[in-house]
């Protein structure tokens, strides 16, 4: 068997969560492969919502296990809340999820330098989560990290010593800070974590494949957040494309099956950095108020825009995408009409790709512009009942992004998702 990937393809939020929770009656495992309580993938069904952060978007569908792959970065603390009030909510996850040993954890100390690091930046701030997360995945590349199967084996002494190396960067930056709170929870998160199935997930993972059990990997943030391809510095700290599967659970290449391409139709960026088809009027505000596009972990109002065309050929291309999925639909029902950014004007010079560097002010988007199907989308079960100009907009995105739309989403509830059969099914 092989693996099928799900990921972003834009800067993260662009539903994840709901459709991960939508497919995994069709798979026996979902595994997440990178970032860690900086997602947020929100997740409705049955009048309830979800907010998950480092727990894949499986654990909701009957027995199926989910694992969280080595490329995580975990907070003990963090993840103790998220998974007590899932238990509290009656969801056993003891049995069901299983975390990997090669998993590096977010220290009280990475959360600290995150915000001081931030703070010495001042105008230049990235904008992150607060989560600790660059620094976690710096100290993994500098091999100083540690790792959830440190916890079982003489973790004092490891702790203590990273500990003294985070204090002397946080007095180099002047950063005065109270710790006693934050150690007090992240040890209980520890204790916690202990009771839960610590794994070779990358044994664990090959050995379901080559038993025939499928598996579905869930990304986290997105493609233009990505540390090598994203709009750095402004992107995460980790590989959010299709290959930060193979990584980040020891999957191979050949592995892979299907690659998910999720999308919005249209496109929001939470944090600092370029987003050429940024609206800062009424239509941004109005994408903004009906999609409720406020962050589903720091509660920040998103910047919208227009679908950025540029970005997600971009993003099909890097990822290797088989099969998109357009989100959010239904915020655009009441528009007259829809724009979709095909270009980019640099220096009054037209082109088609994403540049090195976008210096504040001098790129445009080029629009097409394209009519609204102006109907109330939300109730609808089948393709057939899409309105004809909506049809029209999912043939020009096919057409321009080269890959087939097979599943659209109209509302944030588990129901609200219509599957397209296409010639080729
Ligand atoms: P993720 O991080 O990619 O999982 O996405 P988030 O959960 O951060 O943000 C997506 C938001 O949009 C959540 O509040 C979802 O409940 C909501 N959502 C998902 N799909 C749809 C949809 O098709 N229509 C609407 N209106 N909301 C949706
Ligand atoms: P999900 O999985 C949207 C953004 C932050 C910031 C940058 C770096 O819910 O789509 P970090 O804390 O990772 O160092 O922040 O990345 N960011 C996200 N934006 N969705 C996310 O996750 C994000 N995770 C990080 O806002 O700009
Ligand atoms: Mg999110």
């Amino acid at each position: 068997m092989k693996v099928d990937v799900l990921l972003g393809l834009q800067w993260g939020d662009e539903g994840k969560g709901k459709v991960v929770d939508v497919l995994t009656p069709r798979y026996d495992v979902v595994a997440r492969f990178q970032g860690g309580p900086n997602a947020g993938h929100t997740l409705e069904f049955e009048g309830q919502k979800y907010v998950l952060r480092s727990i894949p978007s499986g654990i909701f569908q009957g027995d199926k296990i989910n694992i969280i792959g080595n490329g995580v970065v975990l907070d003990p603390a963090l993840f103790k809340a998220e998974a007590e009030a899932l238990e509290a909510s009656g969801h056993n996850l003891k049995e069901r999820l299983h975390i990997s040993k090669k998993a590096h954890l977010i220290l009280p100390t990475h959360r600290l330098l995150d915000a001081a690091y931030e703070a010495a930046k001042g105008d230049a701030k990235v904008g992150t989560t607060g989560k600790g997360i660059g620094p976690t995945y710096t100290d993994k590349v500098s091999r100083n990290g540690l790792r959830v199967g440190d916890i079982l084996h003489d973790f004092d002494k490891k702790y203590a010593a990273a500990k003294a190396r985070h204090e002397q960067i946080l007095k180099s930056l002047n950063y005065s800070y109270d710790l006693s709170e934050l150690e007090k929870a992240w040890f209980e998160g520890i204790e916690y974590l202990k009771q839960f199935q610590l794994v070779d997930s990358e044994h664990e993972i090959n050995f379901l494949l080559a038993s025939g059990k499928s598996v579905l990997c869930e990304g986290a943030q997105g493609t233009m957040l990505d540390v090598d391809f994203g709009s750095y510095p402004f992107v995460t700290s980790s590989n959010t494309i299709c290959a930060g599967a193979c990584t980040g659970l020891g999957v191979a290449p050949n592995k892979i099956g299907d690659v998910y391409g999720i999308f919005k139709a249209y496109c929001t960026r939470v944090g600092a950095g370029p987003f050429p088809t940024e609206l800062f009027d009424e239509t941004g505000d109005k994408i903004g108020a009906l999609g409720h596009e406020f962050g589903a972990v720091t509660g920040r109002k998103r910047r919208c825009g227009w679908i950025d065309l540029v970005a997600l050929k971009y993003a099909v291309m890097i990822d290797g995408v088989t099969k998109l999925i357009m989100m959010k639909s239904d915020v655009l029902d009441s528009f007259e009409t829809i724009k979709a950014c095909v270009a980019y004007k640099v220096d009054g010079e037209e082109i088609d790709y994403f540049p090195f560097d976008i210096k504040e002010g001098n790129l445009e988007p080029v629009y097409v512009e394209l009519p609204g199907w102006k109907t109330d989308m939300t109730k609808m079960q089948s393709e057939d009942e899409f309105p004809e100009e909506f049809n029209a907009y999912l043939s020009f995105l096919e057409e321009q992004l080269g890959v087939p739309i097979k599943i659209v989403s109209v509302g944030p509830d588990r129901e609200q998702t219509i599957e397209r059969y296409l010639e080729d099914d």
